[in-house]
């Protein structure tokens, strides 16, 4: 049986397609289980209109290209209308932890180049503060995780590098690694960490979204939709 956070992810994506996927729209697609389902809505909405599309992953690309969507690799001066894409925390701001899925890089890379950043969840996702709940995940240079590991826990982080136990690293599309960093506290101010963060060399993105999303779609089990606009950002 579908556990109730996939109905409400499900709910989510449709209602984000029907009212912001039109044909002719350059899209950025996310990556993760709801993006995942925006994608197959995408395709059950326009069965076989062509979309101009860049994935955020391998994972997507492969979904996308399975469907029939044209994904294409990215260009130097790409402008998307829309990026569609799931996240880890939302905070009241709509400043989200992202990179459950590793891809925090290309998303954030396909993020600033999005007209519309649409972010779709259950409610599970909604935090008070970044760090409540999800782990903040950066993407960080193999030769230098040794390093960027100590001296973020000598900050007071506690530091997972992502993997099976007694397994190999997870590797990320960029043949990189994902330090998960659990912070001593919820994050008063995520971009502060996100520019601390980003500053350690061999750290490549962090998974802090931060003034990005302009728009979550929270999805309910019931099918109920909620949407929340992100300060300051016209309706
Ligand atoms: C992928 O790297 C992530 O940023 C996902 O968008 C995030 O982890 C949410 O994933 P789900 O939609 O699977 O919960």
């Amino acid at each position: 049986m579908a556990a109730p956070s996939d109905a409400a992810k499900r709910a989510a994506a449709r209602f984000a397609v029907g009212r912001f996927v039109r044909p002719g729209r350059t899209l950025g697609l996310g990556t993760g289980s709801t993006a995942a389902e925006a994608i197959r809505e995408i395709r059950a909405t326009y069965p076989t209109t062509p979309f101009d599309c860049v994935a955020s992953s391998r994972a997507t690309e492969e979904l996308a290209r399975e469907l029939g969507l044209g994904v294409r690799p990215l260009r130097a001066d790409d402008r998307f209308d829309l990026m569609l894409d799931g996240a880890d925390e939302v905070s009241p701001s709509l400043d989200l932890t992202k990179g459950g899925g590793g891809a925090l890089f290309r998303e954030k890379l396909l993020a600033r180049r999005a007209a519309h950043l649409v972010i779709l969840v259950d409610p599970s996702k909604l935090v008070r503060a970044l760090g409540e709940r999800a782990a903040v995940p950066i993407e960080v240079v193999p030769f230098a995780r040794p390093v960027v590991a100590r001296d973020l826990e000598r900050a007071g982080y506690a530091v997972a590098l992502r993997g099976r136990p007694g397994g190999p690293p997870f590797v990320t599309d960029n043949g990189n690694e994902i330090l998960d960093l659990t912070p001593p506290r919820p994050l008063v101010d995520p971009g502060r960490t996100d520019r601390e963060l980003r500053e350690l060399p061999g750290v490549v993105e962090t998974g802090l979204f931060v003034g990005l999303a302009e728009r979550v779609i929270v999805g309910s089990p019931d099918g109920a939709v909620e949407e929340r606009l992100a300060p300051g950002r016209a309706a």
